[in-house]
Formats: structure tokens, C-alpha cells, sequence
């Protein structure tokens, strides 16, 4: 033990430390700073613990204390306050650079370093200085922007109130901060693992090590006997379903005979401590007897291959969809191209651990409450899945402040095993996974292998396009059907196509489970469809730009699903682009002809984007406060896109209210009405809606009554409380034979450019400018729809060219390929707003948007680069070089032809 004295934030404390006890918990455990947070598994990848010691900023999952005698130390708490905070926290709120918020406090710990040494610093100082500090949500763009803002305030250039919007400019429309922000930015707002349980015991899983294989015993004799140790749990401790069932009742909380992925749990040990929980999971013994191991749908399907659930096949799901005689418009087609594509398997990758938090609650001698704290994002269905699962009914879910989603929570697993533990054990837990167990946990995108014909006549109309896709479910079903039904249904993109030929599978196999990932099925989609349409534009000497414009849909035409739009803007945003693409093709071929090794290649991808599903319904409830105010209830999560953002303004707007005046009640089961998801950029369309409905309501019930507040509604006996619904109408099932049917309501639109460089000696290749032109219907805060496209498009370039999920292998951040801000490239957004018919003032959602289209724009980029086509996600060194050698028999890089010029 060693004695040190130090600083923090101002008051001087002592502290006798173990030698290797760490600054991060210190701050976290000891002083309740949880402000500074934990995304990597201390391995100083992520830099969400970045803290100032002495001046300088350092990660404080490698600081050791007993190193610190005498250190001054400002976590986030010590540089401001909501109430006071500092202008580096005022500029990262101000510039949108706060979006689920979990990066944050790194960030501007980190910024402010940088910016005590160097107060006007170059986007090239920012991105040194920040190359530890990862965030999934923004694409770094407005946290450099943030920073370069926070500059000029301490410059005394500017004051935070002269950036800040004036609310009597108007609220729709505007970039009002997201009531969030500054909590965030604070570091005040409580994350699952920051939630204080006192006398919390801690839970610790043990994971399957094999892919396949049956459980013949589990010993936990000698875990039972370990220090701290308060129990071991297992499946049989379970007491309702033991199934977690989002769709199909497959997935275990622990398995009970059989384990069906790498990482699968299996038991649970509650300890005093994560430390004793972690060494007693490690001294259960399980013993298994493996099975045949089936990693890809070919090994699933193969005869022969045994199930991997007994109670279904591994064809889990299929749906074919036909408009018309597509093989005989190919036939007829004056050109043709086809060929295979595939995308990886790939995590989503919320910078936040799943963490889970679950107790007891008993008041009056009542039945106690089981309540789960969590970062669901649907969170009435997610109880009613927990309550079947864990066998209990009195129970309330209550979503914490959530470090990004992107399609990872729409189904849970720390939620099931930390309900079961407190029922089972009677004790307040806290599950707080590693990273690599959150890898384990979670769901993921889902691989596809698709072939994929195109055809189109001699002046360049499409004719025909087939399409045949197999999706590695892995090996539980979770949402994979929706998934299925959502690229099936999105599968003709933007244009229109007289006819379709399609088939999808989904197969079990045992690699871990894949569910919703921003997008959730079109990205893998658009990407196939998107390369064949450049390939084809190319192979008929057509312009890639006319050739998209001349396929669009146009209001009145169908889709694949048969069903008509009624709108339809992307000409627009073609011609919004096309200056951008000229651009961008002279700036390629300039460059081409001076540089013999690196090309630059511009690429299009467009794409359309469904919102609000068939049958899609959501309800809200909103309330007239006894203070003129307006409380609005409604289970619609905020995992970072904003939605707090769009509920406050839409309700400030309707009632003429500031915005300080509209309460949101959006988190608990107990107070808010069930809005279903937020995922699929739902929210704004659907929730949006039903509030506007609402207020409506409200309002309409106000004049007629000739009340002006709630005490003059009460008089005349009117309801204070008024409930909205959105609904859409077009409902159920695709025909299982055809795949005709009901369809999304709302599309978001995208046309998207993207400017690379390609190293044709090495392979490598550099994003350098991705341009979006969307149109999103009415815009309710731009900076909060830019952030989502900017993110968006972040997210799409690392699944392009990076980013893996590989059983067994990829365990944290630098295995997984995450994309830093030393990757990041510059941005642009144009937007185009036509109103939606249906929409919430016109509003729709965009947050998916950006994913859609991004991986084939860069994809077709590189094409036009260098002629190469890469045709398996991601775009690898290995892969381009491979794609070069195919098309340049004469050696790389002199025979490749690049812009029509020879390198
Ligand atoms: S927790 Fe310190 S760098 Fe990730
Ligand atoms: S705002 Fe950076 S990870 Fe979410």
C-alpha cells in the first residue's frame, strides 16, 4: 500500500493505494466522479477515462494513483457545472457535438489540454490530440468544430451567447441544444454503470468457450467456496421461460443442454466485488461434449447437417419476391451485368459496455418490484420479454442515459441475466460486462451473399433485376425475419424496375446472433444493388449520374413490393449534386495525371429509405402542467439521435411555449405510453405524430371549451390528459409467395458522392470527401440532422473499408478496426426539404439515412479509380490489390486506366 496526497478538482485529499489501483477508479469508486467513463477494457483504446493530471491529459485507466503524489487532477466535474460550465463544454453543446453523449467527457478533457497549450488550433492539432478519443456517433466532424468554437471563446472572439439561437427566432428549423447536452457535456448525466446502488453485489458470466456443444455439468463447487463469492446461478435458478424471445422463443438467458455460439452464457456468479465475481466465473467447471460446428449458411444447409435448434430447421426464414417475368427482361435486356457480393459480419459498435443494473423495490409490506435499469430502447416490449423470461410480472424497466445503439439494443441479454440474479439471489446487482463479454453478448449485423443480375434496354431503362441473398443468421433468430423482410421490401432502391425476381434465406448457423445495425438489411442490399447499377452504366457507356437519373421512380410508380409512392424528390437531389460531382471528377482527373501510384475516384450511391413499417403504431400522451407547461409522455428512447431535441421543439412549437416549459417523461414503463422502438428512424415520423395528434387534441379541447390553462379545463371538467396515435394503415405480411404487400409509409432520401485515393501499390485507401444531398421531409433542428448524417456516413465508410466482426477474434477496439478521428474526412451535407405528407409538420426521420448508401459510393469510387471492384465487404488492402490484379494483367500500377487516363 502506498500513501499518496493529490488534488482533485480543487480539494486536496489523501489516499493509501494498492500499487496498481487506478485513477479511473478512484474517481469512479471512490470520489462517485463518474462522469469520466469506460468503454475499452482498460487497455487505452477508447479514451472515454481521459482525465488533466499536472496539465496534461492522460487516460485514467492506465494512470496509477501511487504514481500521483502531488498531481493536480480535473476530472469533467472540476471544469464546469451545468449551471456554470466552462466555454469548451458551451462549445461542444453549442456545435452539436454531444449526441449520446458517452465520448463526451473524454473529449473535452482531451480538448481541453490541447487548447491550454495551443488556443487556435489546426483541424490537424485537433486530430493529434484526439487520436486516443474514439465516437461512434458524430464522424468527429462538429467535435472539431466544437473545439475550434471553444477556441474563439477563450479567445474573447465570441461569447457562447452570440452563437446560442435565440428561441424568439423560431423553433422549428433551428439548432436549439438538445435538452441533454450540457448534463452530458457535464458529465451529470447517469449511464447504466454510473447509477449508484448501494450494497449492489456484482455479477460475473461465465461464456461458452465452444461454438456447438452439448452442457453435460456444470460444477460450481469450488466458485461457490472463492472469496466474496455470494452464489452461482444456472439455468435451472431460472424460474420462467428461460427464453428471450423477441420474435422466436430460441435464445436462453443460460443455456440449459446446449450452447450454440462462442460466447453463449452459461451460469452467473454474484460476488461482493466485479474482481471476485470475474475470479469465480473462471472457477466454474463446465463440462461439454462438442458438436459439428456449422460457421457459414453453406455448412447449415449442407445434407446431412444436424440442427442447431431441435424445434426448427436451419432455413429459419425465407421470402422470395416476383413482379413480372424477370428472366425473360434479362433475356431481352440490350446488356446485362452480373455478379456476386457479399458483406461481413460486423458489430455496431455503442462506445457504452451493456451494462444492467436490477433490484428489488418493496414498499408497504407489497409484492416487491423487480426493477431493471438498462439501456433498452423499447422498453415496454423489452419488460414484457423479461417478465415471461425471469417468470416475474411486478416489474418496471427504466432506460438510463445510453451510450449510442445503432440497432444493438433492439433486443436485450444483461437485462435477462441481471433480473434473473436479483430474483434468484433476492440482492441488488450490478452487471457491468467487458468489453469483449459486451462482443459476446450483443447482437450483430448480419453477414449476406448476394448474386445479383441487373439488365437494362439499349437506351439505358432499367428492364429486370434479380436477386438471390443468403443471410447468416448465426444461431439465434432475434428481429432476423424483419431484417429479411426490410431488404426485400427496400431491394429496388431508388428506382423503378418493371421487374423483380428475388429470393432471401436466413439460416441458423453457430456464429453469434445478428439482429437490427443502423440500416438493418438495405445497406447490404443497396450495396449490391448500387455496384451493379455503376457496373452497368459503365459497361453501356453512361454517365453513372444520368444513368441513376433516368431510372428514379416517379410518384405513382411501385416499388418492389408493388406498393405506389407518393412522393418521390430525388431528382432534386441528383441536381444538387451533379455540381459536386463535376467537381470532384475534374479534381480526380487532375490528380491522376500527375501521380502514377495513388488514384483518386469519385463514386454515387442513392439511396431511399423506408419509415414507419406496415402496421407501425405509436402513442403518446401528453398533459397541460397547472403551470401553462406541457408534459409529454412517451417510451421514446434517445439513444443519441436527438429525439429529446424533436419532442421539445415540435410540443414548444405547436403550444407556443418556451422550450423550458415542455417535460419530457420518455423513461420508465410506469409513466409513458408503449411507442414501440427507437430504431428503423421511426421516432420523428411515428412518435412525432402521435404528439402532434395529441396536442391536437389538447388544443382542439381547449377552444371548444374557451379554456386557456389547466385550472380552467378542470373547471369545465375537461381532461387534462389527451393520448395521440400515429398509425399505419397499410398492415400485414408480405404474400409469402410473391412478396407483395404493405410498405413503409415515408422514405428518406439520399444521393450520395464519395472522393477517394487509392495507394495501387499498397491497396490502401483514403475517404477524402463524402458529399450527402438529402431530403428529410421538414427539418426540425439541422445541426441534429447533420450530426446523424455525419455519423452516418462515418459508420458507412468503416463498414466499407474496415470494419469486422470475427468469431473468436475480434475482442476490443483495435480488433475490431474502429474508426478514429486520424480517419476521419471532410464532410458535407446539402439538404432538401419537401414536406411529408403524413409526417409531423412535415418531418421525417434521416438517422439510418447516410448508412444506406455510403459503403457503394466508395465502393464505386474505388472502381473508378483504378478500375478495380471490390466485391466482399470490407474493402481491405488485400482485397483491392487482388481486385487491381484482375483488371490490370500488365503489373500495378502502369496498366491500370484510371478517369479515361492512363497512370
Ligand atoms: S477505459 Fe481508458 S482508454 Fe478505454
Ligand atoms: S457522442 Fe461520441 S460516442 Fe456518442
Amino acid at each position: 500500500m502506498k500513501k499518496v496526497s493529490l488534488n482533485v478538482n480543487g480539494v486536496r485529499r489523501q489516499f493509501i493505494v494498492q500499487p496498481d489501483y487506478v485513477l479511473l477508479d478512484l474517481l469512479r469508486k471512490d470520489l462517485c466522479l463518474t462522469g469520466t467513463k469506460q468503454s475499452c477494457d482498460r487497455k487505452g483504446q477508447c479514451g472515454a477515462c481521459t482525465v488533466i493530471v499536472n496539465g496534461k491529459a492522460v487516460r485514467s485507466c492506465l494512470t496509477k494513483v501511487a504514481d500521483l503524489d502531488g498531481a493536480e487532477v480535473i476530472s469533467i466535474e472540476g471544469l464546469g457545472k451545468p449551471q456554470n460550465p466552462h466555454p469548451i463544454q458551451e462549445a461542444f453543446v453549442l456545435a452539436g457535438a454531444v449526441q449520446c453523449g458517452f465520448c463526451t467527457p473524454g473529449m473535452i478533457m482531451a480538448a481541453k489540454a490541447l487548447l491550454d497549450e495551443n488556443e487556435n488550433p489546426t483541424a490537424d492539432d485537433i486530430k493529434k490530440a484526439l487520436r486516443r478519443n474514439l465516437c461512434r456517433c458524430t464522424g468527429y466532424k462538429k467535435i472539431i468544430e466544437a473545439i475550434q468554437l471553444a477556441g474563439r471563446f477563450l479567445r474573447g472572439e465570441l461569447t457562447p451567447n452570440q452563437v446560442r439561437p435565440d428561441p424568439n427566432q423560431g423553433l422549428i428549423g433551428v439548432s436549439h441544444p438538445r435538452p441533454s447536452a450540457m448534463i452530458k457535456a457535464c458529465g451529470v448525466a447517469e449511464f447504466t454503470a454510473d447509477v449508484r446502488v448501494p450494497g449492489a453485489t456484482e455479477l460475473a458470466v461465465v461464456h461458452s468457450p465452444y461454438a456447438h456443444a452439448l452442457v453435460k455439468s456444470i460444477d460450481t463447487s469450488e466458485a461457490q467456496k472463492m472469496p466474496g463469492v455470494i452464489g452461482v446461478m444456472t439455468a435451472k435458478d431460472v424460474k420462467g421461460t428461460n427464453r428471450l424471445k423477441y420474435i422466436v422463443s430460441d435464445r436462453p438467458i443460460l443455456c440449459d443442454t446446449k450452447v450454440r455460439f462462442i460466447g453463449d452464457p452459461v451460469a452467473a456468479v454474484l460476488a461482493e466485488t466485479r474482481e471476485q465475481a470475474v475470479a469465480a466465473a473462471e472457477a466454474v467447471k463446465v463440462e461439454y461434449e462438442l458438436l459439428p460446428v456449422m460457421m457459414t449458411p453453406e455448412e447449415a444447409l449442407a445434407e446431412g447437417a444436424p440442427q442447431i435448434h431441435p424445434d426448427r430447421p436451419n432455413l429459419c426464414y425465407s421470402q422470395p419476391q416476383v413482379r413480372g417475368d424477370a428472366e425473360a427482361a434479362l433475356a431481352q435486356s440490350a446488356a446485362v451485368v452480373e455478379s456476386d457480393f457479399s458483406t461481413q459480419t460486423n458489430h455496431q459498435a455503442a462506445l457504452e459496455p451493456e451494462a444492467c443494473v436490477a433490484y428489488l423495490e418493496q414498499e408497504n409490506g407489497d409484492l416487491p418490484t423487480l426493477v431493471v435499469i438498462g439501456r433498452s430502447i423499447n422498453i415496454h416490449y423489452h419488460m414484457s420479454m423479461l417478465q415471461d423470461a425471469v417468470g416475474y410480472e411486478n416489474m418496471r424497466y427504466e432506460e438510463a442515459y445510453s451510450g449510442g445503439q445503432f440497432g444493438i439494443k433492439i433486443d436485450i441479454t444483461s437485462e435477462g441475466l441481471a433480473a434473473a440474479a436479483a430474483l434468484h439471489f433476492q440482492r441488488p446487482i450490478r452487471y457491468i460486462p467487458s468489453l469483449k463479454e459486451s462482443m459476446w453478448l450483443t447482437s450483430k449485423r448480419h453477414a449476406f451473399d448476394m448474386k445479383v443480375r441487373l439488365g437494362a434496354d439499349a437506351q439505358g431503362k432499367l428492364m429486370a433485376y434479380a436477386i438471390d441473398f443468403t443471410v447468416n443468421n448465426g444461431a439465434y433468430h432475434s428481429n432476423g425475419n424483419v431484417i429479411v423482410n426490410r431488404a426485400i421490401q427496400m431491394l429496388s432502391g431508388s428506382y423503378y424496375i418493371p421487374t423483380i425476381k428475388a429470393m432471401s434465406r436466413l439460416v441458423y448457423t453457430n456464429t453469434t446472433w445478428g439482429a437490427a445495425a443502423r440500416g438493418a438489411g438495405p445497406p447490404q442490399v443497396t450495396y449490391a444493388l448500387e455496384s451493379a447499377v455503376d457496373m452497368l452504366a459503365e459497361k453501356m457507356g453512361i454517365d453513372a449520374l444520368e444513368f441513376r437519373l433516368m431510372n428514379l421512380l416517379k410518384p405513382g410508380q411501385p416499388r418492389s413490393t408493388g406498393r405506389v409512392v407518393e412522393q418521390w424528390p430525388l431528382p432534386e437531389l441528383i441536381e444538387a449534386i451533379r455540381p459536386h460531382y463535376d467537381r470532384a471528377r475534374n479534381d480526380a482527373a487532375e490528380f491522376n495525371r500527375k501521380d502514377g501510384v495513388r488514384k483518386r475516384g469519385v463514386g454515387l450511391g442513392i439511396g431511399s429509405f423506408g419509415i414507419g413499417g406496415p402496421g407501425d403504431t405509436a402513442t403518446v400522451a401528453v398533459e397541460l402542467d397547472p403551470d401553462g407547461g406541457l408534459t409529454v409522455f412517451a417510451a421514446a428512447a434517445d439513444p443519441g439521435e436527438g429525439n429529446d431535441s424533436m419532442l421539445t421543439q415540435i410540443a414548444a412549437h405547436l403550444m407556443d411555449l418556451p422550450m423550458e416549459k415542455i417535460r419530457l417523461v420518455t423513461r420508465d414503463t410506469e409513466r409513458t405510453t408503449a411507442t414501440g422502438p427507437a430504431a428503423g428512424s421511426r421516432i420523428t415520423y411515428m412518435v412525432g405524430r402521435a404528439m402532434v395528434d395529441a396536442i391536437d387534441k389538447l388544443k382542439a379541447a381547449m377552444v371548444e371549451g374557451n379554456a386557456a390553462s389547466h385550472e380552467q379545463l378542470r373547471a369545465i371538467g375537461r381532461p387534462i390528459r389527451y393520448i395521440g396515435t400515429k398509425k399505419n394503415e397499410d398492415a400485414g405480411p408480405l404474400d409469402p409467395q410473391t412478396g407483395q404487400g404493405p410498405s413503409f409509409e415515408s422514405q428518406v432520401h439520399a444521393v450520395q458522392l464519395a472522393e477517394v485515393e487509392v495507394n495501387t501499390a499498397n491497396g490502401e485507401v483514403r475517404v477524402n470527401k463524402m458529399t450527402t444531398a438529402v431530403d428529410a421531409g421538414r427539418v426540425i433542428n439541422p445541426k441534429n440532422l447533420e450530426g446523424q448524417l455525419e455519423g452516418g456516413m462515418d459508420m458507412g465508410v468503416g463498414f466499407a473499408l474496415r470494419e469486422k466482426y470475427v468469431e473468436g477474434q475480434t475482442k476490443d477496439w483495435v480488433s475490431f478496426k474502429f474508426p478514429t478521428i486520424g480517419h476521419s474526412f471532410e464532410m458535407e451535407t446539402i439538404i432538401r426539404e419537401t414536406p411529408r405528407i403524413k409526417g409531423p409538420l412535415g418531418a421525417t426521420g434521416v438517422g439510418e439515412m447516410t448508412m444506406v448508401p455510403t459503403a457503394p459510393a466508395v465502393m464505386n469510387a474505388i472502381a473508378n479509380a483504378c478500375g478495380a471492384r471490390v466485391r466482399h465487404l470490407p474493402a481491405t488492402p488485400d482485397k483491392v490489390l487482388a481486385a487491381l490484379a484482375e483488371v490490370s494483367p500488365l503489373g500495378i500500377p502502369g496498366g491500370i486506366i484510371s478517369n479515361g487516363v492512363k497512370g
